[in-house]
């Protein structure tokens, strides 16, 4: 059997790692981690694999959330040449393993008590058929609204918004003192990213769950949803006209250096406001999106791990993998990456205060129910499912004259596969 075959080669190659670098190999990482803070934590990881002697191979496709990488990657393993470890969230994680395809790392897994080590809904998400097939690295949390507190100060906006009424009545005051309000780059998952905070904001997790997760009828034709449909549109008024196409760290630039008061965007962004020498609290602020303080939608990055043919590859990747799980790694990646710690028991001493609002509200809301998995980010859908919710939600924001009833109907029509 291939897989017990392998368990038995990880096994030993995590022996071999754990004591020491005898063997070293190269491991070639697929991932999209380009931008300056994304680029310092990464570098975290190749100088820990470094140490140990291996090898890092980059394997990098830029492109925000993701989605150029998945298309690279799907032409590289259908050559027979996958990488050993790629950047894979969520449902399409099981997807890559039904293709026999993915490793199997329980040995590991189970030597290293990961079950025990991982929040219960993301150690479900890494496994396939009840085995170990991806190690996730992080949590990121996505419905933040980012703010430069100088232009907020300018403009006279004395607290961070907390409703949709006070959020539009800061945003014209940032307008009028010459200010772009909302910084947004247009690209569908950016789009999204705004999208699902806004449901979030208005439903909460009630309707974000229903409409959005499950892709119920009734909750995506609501007047909720109608609702939700309006602010967002209402938000695309406050940004400016050349967010077409832009990239999501050039958007978060616009924060950083006073162009622009506000961006919804996961936390990933902090990483920016911190490469650029910034401080939370400080220079710029970090709030949930209007409405959403008691919520959390989550996004997992995780790296699943390809079936390889070299023993010395077999070995690096066995040490890639024991080495993502570990509290060093976890510590040092998530500093800078905006991100906290997916280990459970980590010390967060080290953190900022966003970051430990963060983990006290993934907390909370996994306790509440209220943690819910972020849709723009690949952590609910099947990746069909998700690029066609994209898709309509794009049109809606880029086409003004497409009516709320219309975008309604479209959403219904591209999740119908999936209703009840
Ligand atoms: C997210 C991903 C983050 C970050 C961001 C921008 O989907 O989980 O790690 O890279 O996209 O690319």
């Amino acid at each position: 059997m291939y897989f017990s075959a392998l368990a038995r080669t990880m096994a030993a190659a995590f022996a071999l790692c754990a004591s020491a670098a005898l063997h070293a190999g190269e491991v070639e990482v697929l991932h999209y981690w380009t931008s300056g803070g994304e680029a310092k934590s990464v570098a975290e990881l190749k100088d820990m694999m470094g140490k140990r002697g291996h090898t890092w191979k980059d394997f990098t496709v830029t492109g925000g959330g993701g989605q150029n990488a998945m298309a690279v990657l799907k032409q590289r393993v259908l050559a027979g040449n996958a990488p050993a470890a790629a950047n894979i969230k969520g449902p399409a994680i099981q997807e890559w393993a039904e293709l026999n395809v993915l490793t199997n790392l329980d040995a590991m897994a189970s030597f290293e008590k990961w079950d025990e080590a991982l929040p219960k809904v993301v150690a479900d998400q890494m496994k396939y058929k009840g085995r170990y097939v991806a190690v996730p690295v992080n949590v990121h949390r996505v419905n933040w609204l980012w703010a430069n507190s100088a232009v907020l100060k300018k403009a006279g906006v004395a607290a961070l918004p907390k409703t949709y009424d006070e959020f539009f009545a800061a945003a014209d005051k940032i307008k009028a003192a010459g200010f772009i309000p909302v910084a947004h780059g247009g690209q569908d998952w950016q789009d999204f990213t705004v999208f699902e905070s806004v449901v979030l904001g208005v439903g909460g997790t009630a309707l974000y769950d229903k409409a959005l997760v499950k892709l119920d009828r009734a909750a995506m034709t609501s007047d909720e949803m109608k609702k939700s449909l309006e602010i967002f549109r209402r938000i695309k008024s406050y940004t400016d006209a050349n967010s077409n196409g832009r990239d999501w760290n050039v958007t978060t630039e616009m924060v950083i250096n006073g162009k622009a008061g506000f961006q919804f965007m996961g936390d990933w962004a902090k990483g920016e406001f911190l490469a650029a020498g910034q401080t939370p609290g400080k220079e710029f602020t970090c709030s949930a999106a209007p409405g959403t303080a008691n919520a959390y939608t989550f996004n997992v990055d995780s790296f699943a791990m390809f079936q390889l043919k070299s023993w010395e590859a077999q070995k690096a990747q066995g040490y890639l993998a024991y080495l993502l799980m570990g509290k060093e790694f976890q510590e040092k990646f998530n500093l800078r990456k905006g991100s906290i710690p997916v280990r459970l028991g980590m010390n967060m001493e080290k953190f900022d205060d966003c970051a430990k609002t963060s983990s006290k509200d993934f907390v909370a809301t996994s306790a509440s129910g209220a943690l819910v998995p972020s849709v723009a980010h690949g952590m609910a859908l099947s990746s069909s499912q998700q690029a066609a919710m994209r898709a309509a939600v794009s049109e809606f924001w880029n086409n003004d004259k497409l009516s709320v009833s219309e975008a309604v109907a479209k959403l219904v029509a591209v999740s119908a596969p999936k209703q009840k």
